[in-house]
């Protein structure tokens, strides 16, 4: 019997050697371990043997059993690494320079704007600020100088949030933050989206763009607020822009101005675009009211500042000749592709 197990070994040695498939060592672990398989029938035969050869028998038996269970076990992974190679290799390699799709991506026109003004504060030492766009009532309103009940909330309709937050209306909402934030001396200007519960026309949207910038100092007056603004956009227009101040109202400046540009198309001479008027009405700025900054926690008698809230998304409109506000938030791709390399 221990020849005849010898024997089945060496079989089964030359056998698992030139298996090629896990089909192949299927067919071979039911050869040797099937019910009707040799290990099987050597058990079998186990009964002619004599009874004192019986035990030694039986144990070459199990150990030959135990050899080819251990040995099918093996090839069985060393065939699934093998197929799993020969799998990637026909498979074809990534090919980074295939194109899939035609559609490039472009910027969004209001990123493009918002960039660039972004650089030239940036030069001028404004670091720009990140803002929420769900805020409370106290930095959107009472911290501006705009208590409750006070006329000039009918001037936004606001969406208010179940919490009794809100989404901001404008970005002078981050105001009081940066004050409380920084403390004085202050150059900042913080971008964002913004919300009014306005009906949408060409003209009106629900959803649109400031940044809004502050620079807090000692000795600061009307004279630089010209200057850094006629410097911002005669950069952002890739030219010499003209800039008048008129009066304007807002409780969290005093005084409060609208700036208008010289009419970029007729040279202020009056057309179409402005109404005949030959300015643009761009920015609405002033100077920061003291209540404002006093709630900023800024000294007062040592301290003053202006602010102004420039219209993103108007600008974007002037610069590229945008007539529809609407083009903005819909998401028509072949209409901002038209911005690619601007
Ligand atoms: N926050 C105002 C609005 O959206 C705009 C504004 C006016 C901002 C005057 C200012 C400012 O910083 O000085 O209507």
């Amino acid at each position: 019997m221990t020849e005849k197990t010898a024997e089945l070994k060496k079989q089964f040695e030359e056998k698992i050697a030139q298996v090629k498939t896990t089909a192949d060592l299927e067919q071979l672990k039911i050869n040797f371990l099937g019910k009707k398989g040799q290990i099987t029938a050597l058990m079998q035969g186990l009964k002619d043997v004599a009874n004192e050869k019986k035990r030694e028998a039986g144990q070459a038996i199990n150990t030959v059993k135990q050899y080819i269970e251990t040995s099918l076990e093996q090839k069985k992974e060393d065939l699934a690494k093998l197929e799993w190679d020969l799998k990637i290799q026909a498979t074809p390699s990534y090919d980074e320079s295939l194109c899939l799709h035609k559609e490039q991506g472009s910027f969004h026109p209001i990123t493009l704007v918002q960039r660039e003004v972004e650089k030239v504060f940036e030069t001028m030492g404004f670091h720009i600020e990140n803002y929420d766009e769900i805020v409370d009532d106290y930095h959107c309103f009472e911290a501006l100088n705009i208590p409750k009940h006070h006329p000039a909330r009918d001037m936004q309709d606001t969406y208010y949030l179940s919490t009794g937050q809100l989404l901001k209306t404008h970005t002078s909402a981050a105001q009081n933050y940066l004050m409380r934030k920084y403390g004085a001396p202050l150059r900042a200007i913080f971008p964002g989206r913004c919300f009014r519960n306005e009906s949408i026309d060409a003209c009106h949207e629900n959803t649109f763009f400031q940044m809004e910038g502050i620079m807090i100092d000692e000795n600061i007056s009307i004279s630089n607020l010209i200057y850094f603004m006629k410097t911002m956009l005669s950069e952002v227009f890739g030219q010499e822009v003209e800039v008048r101040l008129r009066p304007g109202f807002f409780p969290f400046v005093e005084p409060g101005f609208e700036l208008d540009i010289k009419c970029l198309i007729c040279g202020g001479k009056g057309c179409p675009s402005c109404k005949d008027s030959g300015w643009l009405e761009l920015c609405p700025c002033g100077m920061i009211h003291p209540k404002v900054l006093e709630y900023g926690g800024i000294d007062t008698e040592k301290y003053t500042g202006f602010a102004f809230g420039l219209g993103l998304t108007r600008l974007a409109m002037m610069k590229y000749g945008v007539k529809d506000i609407r083009t903005f938030n819909s998401g028509n791709l072949k209409a901002f592709s038209q911005f690619k390399n601007m």
